[in-house]
């Protein structure tokens, strides 16, 4: 549109096409700052580290006319820049990759800044460096550069080295931008305009790339601590089998004393010691599919993992004088069979503890099965004095132990409620009364374990 703006024609045609130009040009900024916004808004949402550095440096080329770049981090020791992408329009993807890029390194032999070259000086200095000619530019080190463009044959020119700082105004790398080309794809210097469009999308870059290595990070730990759980619950559930092993190889020598190491018990020894080996073993595995996503429940019969159990720690029991008392049908349940069975073995290795620790006669423990329409109820129960009851409500809570030093590490009930809730159970505690004392002396306590029945 023309205006009049004076009088004088020759006047108006000078202002309306000053007019024109500054109207086009706050048009052409406007949409940069949209496509900036855009391209901010496509960084933050890319969760993959790798694609999201492409990303950044081919956006910095498009913005800024680049034939070329590079994006570098830094790495975890801080003594060097990594070169993570390599772009290049004019070179085949193929014969760049078969360069070997060596990382740079942030300082010499002798400990001083390595600041001949640039990407380590913008990155150390936290500068925007610009050079119109690498072959004419003193004080720098283009050593790599020339290399490189007489293995391929290009030709580097103008350059363009940004640091990118993230909101902790950290600087974790640098893009280094080559070969601005003009309309007509003339190497031109790259100007005031790349340096400020560039900076913001390189701190754009930085925030998005933080945030990915966190995310990693996270990610990476969650996994090393669900390894730690899983080696605490294999060394949690080897305790007892060791015990009994140690105790079958210590009745050797007795045995021997009393001149009764005769085949038969060699044979018994062995068969009891194979047996425990094997539930080592067998636990190993049990644990490792345990802490593995999408295994699938099975319909078992406790009645059948309570056996397993029993002949697992008979001979342990009875050298501690504890008697069962065993009351069960044969009842169903849906869930993981091998886990179930290092619930009740948790359950009653507890109250062998509490009758060692408190030195209690008689020791009793019992076990029944039950069930009613939808759930198969198992209860056990000592006598073993019970738990004081403003602990009570804490003993499932991981690492709640009342034992001294290294005698418990308060894994066995947490992990157990770990295992019933995967199957969908549910496990309370409360302390029994000794009913023939009028209810007044706390006699042991009583878990009970709730899960789905199974369907037949
Ligand atoms: N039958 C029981 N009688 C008395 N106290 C018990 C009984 N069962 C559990 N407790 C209490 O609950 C606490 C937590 O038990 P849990 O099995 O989780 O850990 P822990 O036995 O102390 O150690 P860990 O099982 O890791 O070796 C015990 O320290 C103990 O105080
Ligand atoms: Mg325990």
């Amino acid at each position: 549109m023309k205006h009049n703006f004076t009088e004088h024609n020759d006047l108006n045609l000078v202002l309306n096409s000053v007019v024109n130009e500054i109207s086009l040009f706050s048009q052409n900024q406007l949409n940069k700052i949209k496509e900036l916004n855009q391209i901010g808004m496509a960084l933050s949402a890319e969760r993959n580290l790798d694609k999201l550095l492409d990303m950044i440096l081919f956006q910095a080329r498009k913005f800024t006319g680049a034939d070329a770049g590079t994006l570098y981090l830094k790495d975890s020791t801080f003594k060097k820049l990594n070169f993570q992408v390599i772009q290049n329009d004019s070179i085949d993807t193929l014969n760049l990759n078969k360069i070997h890029w060596t990382p740079l390194n942030l300082y010499k032999g002798n400990g001083s800044e390595n600041r001949e070259m640039v990407a380590v000086l913008s990155f150390l200095t936290g500068e925007v460096i610009h050079i119109d000619d690498v072959y004419d530019v003193d004080g720098f080190n283009f050593e790599g550069t020339k290399k490189f463009d007489k293995v391929t044959g290009y030709k580097s020119k103008s350059m363009f080295v940004v640091p990118m700082k993230n909101s902790f105004n950290d600087t974790i790398g640098v893009v280094q931008l080559l070969n601005k080309k003009d309309k007509n794809s003339k190497i031109i210097p790259f100007n005031q305009e790349d340096k400020d469009l560039t900076l913001s999308l390189a701190s754009q870059a930085a925030i998005s790339i933080t945030r990915v290595k966190q995310e990693e990070l996270l990610i990476q730990q969650s996994k090393i601590a669900a390894v730690c759980e899983m080696i605490d619950a294999i060394a949690h559930q080897w305790k007892q089998p060791l015990n009994a092993i140690s105790m079958y190889i210590s009745n050797i020598p007795l045995q021997y004393e009393l001149g009764e190491l005769n085949k038969d018990f060699i044979d018994r020894n062995t068969l009891r010691m194979n047996g425990q080996i094997e539930h080592l073993v067998n636990t190993l595995d049990e644990f490792k599919k345990f802490f593995r996503p999408n295994k699938r429940k099975q319909e078992f019969d406790i009645k059948e993992i309570i056996k397993t159990v029993m002949l697992l720690v008979k001979d342990e029991f009875v050298s501690n004088d504890i008697s069962f008392i065993i009351n069960t049908n044969s009842v169903k349940a849906s869930g993981f069979a091998n886990e179930y069975k290092h619930i009740i073995l948790n359950i009653i290795n507890n109250s062998k503890d509490a009758f060692n620790e408190k030195n209690i006669k008689n020791r009793e423990i019992m076990i029944e099965l039950k069930s009613n329409k939808d759930k198969a109820i198992l209860e056990i129960s000592d006598n073993a004095g019970g738990i004081n009851e403003d602990i009570l409500s804490n003993i499932f809570d991981a690492n709640f132990t009342t034992k001294s030093d290294n005698s418990g590490t308060g894994i066995g009930l947490y992990m157990s409620k770990t295992i019933i809730h995967n199957m969908n159970g549910e496990i309370f505690v409360k302390n029994i009364y000794d009913s023939s004392n009028d209810c007044k002396v706390r006699k042991g306590v009583k878990f009970i374990i709730e899960v789905p029945k199974g369907n037949k």
